[in-house]
């Protein structure tokens, strides 16, 4: 090969390279993004069961003592990218949340970026809570301040290439990340526009039941229709028409059936990770799991 052509094909490979690098890179928020808010204990404790942050961040089982209701983190979670261990979010200064600024606590849980400015593998639903309202995230952070802190050490995701697949998702965050916040349908009822906001943004029910794209994205123009089961194993069903193919018999039979799972004699809400969904959505306020029902049995 002539130089000139290894000196074109080394620029072409630099470019290359630039440019993967400038597009890979963090998008964070910024100060000017946090609303003036007073936290709201409540609000956060309802928040943090509708977001099910507990389904994720499991207590090690090697930490002895600790209750499995408690976020203490450490516990595995597979992926077809490789296992993750989601972490402490307790108070805990050393090993959790308890040093963290808001703006840092943001940006994790709304645009999938650390405190030390790496892109989040999007195992955690950034995606989705990233329609959240800021403000009821902040509720989230100060119902976790309320916790008792726990000491449980970080660990390392096994995942082979770990520094290239975060700049990686940094590329996918243009196709796979939409920071739109929800908006609600003035045409609709109060209880479906708060379903709509509990399903699209915290409750994250999109991750699983919408199937994906070619670039892992979820497809939108097949919402919640169901498809191949995000983790690699098995398939979730269709949300659409519930009620017209005879699921449920209506609205209020479909909240009954979230509010109490299998245990009341209905199924297929217990495998692929919905049983974890469900206990979650059985703590929340009956107005809240009633809304969900009503936006879920309005899908066509
Ligand atoms: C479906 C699983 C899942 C759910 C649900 C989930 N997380 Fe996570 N979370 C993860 C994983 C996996 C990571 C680690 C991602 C990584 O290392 O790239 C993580 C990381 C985090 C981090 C960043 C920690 C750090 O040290 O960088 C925060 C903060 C967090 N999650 C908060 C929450 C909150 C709050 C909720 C509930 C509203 C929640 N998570 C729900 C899986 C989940
Ligand atoms: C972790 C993936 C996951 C998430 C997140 C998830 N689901 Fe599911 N869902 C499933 C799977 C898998 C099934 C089938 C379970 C079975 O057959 O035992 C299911 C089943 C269901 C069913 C029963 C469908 C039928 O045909 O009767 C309903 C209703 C449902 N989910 C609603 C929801 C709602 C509402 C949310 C959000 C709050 C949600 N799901 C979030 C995986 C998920």
């Amino acid at each position: 090969m002539s130089r000139s052509i290894v000196l074109a094909l080394a620029l072409i490979l630099a470019l290359g390279l630039a440019v993967f690098w400038v597009l890979s890179t963090p998008r964070p928020l910024t100060v000017a993004d946090i609303p003036q808010h007073t936290p709201n204990l409540a609000n956060g404790e309802v928040l943090y069961h509708a977001g099910g942050c507990i389904s994720c961040h499991q207590p090690s089982p090697d930490l002895a003592g600790i209750e499995n209701t408690v976020p203490a983190g450490g516990a595995p979670l597979h992926t077809p990218v490789g296992t993750l261990y989601p972490m402490n979010l307790t108070p805990d200064p050393e090993t959790g949340i308890g040093k963290w600024t808001d703006l840092q606590f943001l940006n994790a849980v709304q645009r999938g970026i650390s405190p030390e400015g790496e892109n989040l593998i999007p195992a955690l639903p950034y995606t989705s809570y990233a329609h959240m309202k800021p403000e009821d995230v902040l509720d989230i952070r100060a119902y976790l301040a309320s916790l008792p802190p726990v000491k449980s050490p970080e660990r390392e995701p096994d995942i082979t290439a770990l520094p290239l697949v975060r700049r990686g998702v940094g590329l996918w965050k243009w196709v796979g990340l939409d920071t739109t916040p929800w908006t609600p349908d003035p045409s609709q009822s109060e209880s479906w526009n708060r379903g709509s906001y509990l399903v699209n943004g915290p409750g994250h029910c999109q991750e699983c039941h919408t199937p994906r794209n070619i670039f892992m994205a979820r497809n939108a123009s097949k919402a919640f229709a169901g498809g191949p089961h995000p983790e690699g194993k098995g398939r979730v069903p269709s949300l659409l028409g519930l009620i017209e193919r005879g699921r449920y018999t209506d609205a209020a039979d479909l909240a009954s059936a979230l509010a109490n799972g299998e245990a009341l004699g209905y199924d297929k809400l217990a495998s692929g990770g919905m049983g974890q969904v469900q206990r979650n959505i059985s703590q929340l306020p009956e107005g809240d799991i009633q809304a969900i029902a009503d936006y879920i049995a309005s899908l066509k």
